[in-house]
């Protein structure tokens, strides 16, 4: 059941909250591919009902990003969301979610503002006022829906990270669940912006799984060095790359460490043709 209005996920929550149904939430942007599906299937065995929602975030784009030219598929989306037993897709317009109007600023919206040591590192550093506005979208949506469990990608580790946070400090009552990277065969992370690439652009994007998968290689040889770490990765980059960065941090606190361990991750912003790719790696796999 496609559905834009609050009001009418609203009823529908409230009724089956009635008949004792656990609810699940996906939160997307639209342009789902096989990482949502994951999360969507995930969420189909973990609770009775799950709602799928689709809405590109103006608030989480800076004003030079790609928020115009983001792909916009709801037709295809809500097909594929049919196909996988979804309760509802949940799409609403921007003036739904925050009123007419598009100067959205913190002069005119009650913000929710994730705290400077998460988001003053990694993509945060770039994309100024970008978690301000996921935080503040999923809490609407966390608010609108009210999921027993909300489901999100590994691939954007950053946000997943706090997003936890957000739920900790606002004992927000769902149960947050975070799910593994899905890859094309290449290694390739999914992700909505691959649509971008050429299918030469695919191939040099490659460079960032290997990457990932070269420091985690030579950590289970024995080197924990952070520095020597991330050397070993300029071999790997051409004139086709523009590393944004690379970093070696804790998994849970994003904090910086002199020698990598079991609780790592390793992260990596590039962009190839212009566009701006994202992946991750835990050291150890848990
Ligand atoms: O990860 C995304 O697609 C978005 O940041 C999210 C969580 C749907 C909020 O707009």
């Amino acid at each position: 059941m496609l559905l834009n209005k609050i009001e009418e996920v609203r009823e529908q929550i409230k009724t089956w909250r009635k008949e004792g149904f656990t609810t699940g939430l996906v939160p997307t942007m639209g342009a789902l591919h096989a990482g949502h599906l994951s999360l969507i299937k995930r969420a189909k065995q973990e609770c009775d009902k799950v709602v799928v929602s689709v809405f590109v975030n103006p608030i989480q784009f800076g004003p030079s990003e790609d928020f115009d030219k983001y792909p916009r598929t709801l037709e295809a989306d809500t097909k594929l969301c049919e196909q996988e037993g979804v309760d509802i897709v949940f799409a609403p317009t921007p003036a739904e979610m925050y009123g007419e109007g598009n100067r959205l600023t913190n002069d005119t919206l009650t913000y929710v503002c994730p705290p400077f040591f998460y988001v003053n590192k990694l993509c945060g550093k770039t994309r100024i006022g970008h978690f301000d506005g996921v935080c503040t979208v999923v809490n609407k949506l966390f608010n609108i829906v009210q999921p027993d469990k909300a489901f999100f990608g590994q691939k954007d580790a950053q946000q997943a990270v706090i997003i936890r946070k957000m739920v900790k400090d606002l004992n927000i009552p769902v149960e947050v669940i975070q799910c593994p990277i899905i890859r094309e065969e290449s290694g390739l992370a999914l992700s909505s912006r691959n649509k971008y690439l050429s299918e030469e652009g695919k191939k040099d994007a490659l460079v960032l799984s290997r990457i990932l998968n070269n420091i985690k290689n030579c950590y289970k040889k024995g080197i924990t060095d952070v520095s020597a770490l991330k050397e070993t990765a300029y071999p790997f980059l051409t004139e086709k790359h523009d590393l944004e960065y690379l970093e070696i941090l804790d998994r849970e606190t994003l904090e910086e460490k002199e020698k990598a361990d079991n609780n790592t991750i390793v992260l990596i912003a590039c962009r190839v043709e212009n566009v701006r790719l994202i992946d991750n790696v835990y050291l150890e796999d848990k």
